[in-house]
Parts: C-alpha cells; structure tokens; sequence
C-alpha cells in the first residue's frame, strides 16, 4: 500500500521570521502517522534554516528547482549537491511555472531529473496540461510526452525512489481544481504508461495532484485510488491550511 505525501510548494514567498513561524507551525501540527509524510519546498535561501528547524521531526525539505549541473560557472544556479547540503531530501523539476515562464524544455526538465536522482535525491517530477490543451482533446498526448522525455533518459528504473505530480496548469493557483475523477483518470494513465515498463514500480510510485488543493477538497481527491498525496500552492502558506490537507491525508 502506497503512504501518503503531503508536499508544500512555497513558491516565491515568505521571509525568515514568517517561514520560521510557518515551519514551526507544521512541525507543531503534523499527524502523528507513517502513514502521511510532510514536506515543505521553500525557496533557496531558507533550505537550510527550514532544514535545521525539521531535523527532529518527520517533516522533510525539499527545493522548488535544481541545476542539471554539477558545478562550475551557472550564474544563479544551485546544484544538486548543494541542496543534499543544505538538508533537501527532495527536488521539484518540471513544475509548470519553470516550463512556461523561465522555458524549460522536456529535454531540460530530464537532465535536471537525472542530475537530481545521481546525487541522491529523490526527483519530484511534475507534469500537466494547459486548458487549451484539455479542450483540444490532448492531455494524455500532453503527459506522455512530459513523461516519456524523464523515462527515454533516465529509464524506469529512475522512477523508483521519484515521485510524480499531476498539476493541470488551468487549476494552478486560479482556485479551479480538478474533480476528483478528473484527476483520477489522469493519475491512472500515468500510472499505466508506468506499468508498460515495469509493474512493481508502478505500483509503488506515489502520484500527486496539484491545482488549489486545499482542506474543503482535499478528502475527495486523495479518496481517489491513483491519488498518493498533493503538491501545494496557496494552502501550504499558512500552516492551519496545510495541516488541514495532511489531516484529511491520516484520515483517507
Ligand atoms: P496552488 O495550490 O496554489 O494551485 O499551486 C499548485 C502548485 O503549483 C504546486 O506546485
């Protein structure tokens, strides 16, 4: 049975004095269970800060981004070396906002996952569709491509310690999610192009919706089958929201 991993992307924002407080918040609260992980993915400046504030809980740290380099001149870079560092468990690569804003490439997006797995970190692969996309009947087609790029590189052997997340670009902060069924039949297909390559890894690697997930509809989602946790925008900013989510987790 696949466990839970209840995953806050901070994103931009915060400062010291109020990410401590939210961190300590999270640490406070955090549902005592092995059955729900919590993570938290604050910008680069506090990984190590955040990092040192969850060492004696079960609250893990993970960055929002990672070099595919291993050092050298990558001005405003940060490998994954340096994040091992700081205390990272985890590194996000491919979310949306880095595909369309900063124009990372599927191809891109690969090698960061392969740079972020050798060094030993756990990838958190995100991938989804626009709602042009979805309305033009092609967000399987949208996927694969997202996913095959990470499997064609690192094969699905690389997959075994990763996560992927599901994040449907219209739900990403617009407060429209996906219905429960919705991101069920996608989580399904990822799992079952998985499954083409290898069946246990299938079936052991956990799959997280992403798109204003928050308390009110938290429950449904991870009810679904294929539903192995959330990766959190907005309602991972203020700890009583995301507290509510990894409830809502030890409760499913
Ligand atoms: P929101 O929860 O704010 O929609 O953001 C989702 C997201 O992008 C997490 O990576």
């Amino acid at each position: 049975m696949r466990n839970y991993l209840v995953a806050g992307n901070w994103k931009m924002n915060g400062d010291m004095a109020s990410n401590r407080e939210l961190v300590a918040g999270i640490v406070a609260g955090a549902p005592d269970t092995d059955r729900v992980k919590l993570l938290i993915c604050p910008p680069f400046p506090y990984l190590a800060a955040m990092a040192q504030a969850t060492a004696d809980s079960t609250v893990v740290v993970g960055a929002q981004s990672v070099s595919e380099h291993a050092s050298g001149a990558y001005t405003g870079e940060v490998s994954p070396q340096m994040l091992l560092d700081c205390g990272c468990e985890y590194a996000i690569v491919g979310h949306s906002e880095r595909r369309s804003l900063y124009l990372e490439s599927s191809a891109a997006v690969a090698s960061k996952f392969k740079a972020a797995l050798e060094a030993g970190l756990r990838p958190i692969l995100c991938v989804g569709e626009s709602l042009e996309e979805r309305e033009a009947g092609s967000t399987e087609a949208v996927i694969d491509e997202q996913l095959n790029a990470v499997l064609d590189t690192v094969g699905v052997a690389g997959l075994e310690t990763a996560v992927i997340a599901y994040e449907p670009v219209w739900a990403i902060g617009t407060g429209m999610t996906a219905t429960p069924e919705q991101a069920q039949e996608v989580h399904k297909h990822i799992r079952g192009v998985l499954a083409g390559h290898d069946a246990a890894i299938a079936e052991s690697t956990q799959i997280l919706y992403g798109g204003s997930m928050k308390g009110e509809n938290a429950a449904g989602l991870l009810a679904m089958p294929d539903i192995d946790g959330g990766l959190i925008g907005g309602a991972s900013l203020k700890s009583a929201d995301f507290l509510a989510i990894a409830e809502a987790a030890a409760q499913g």
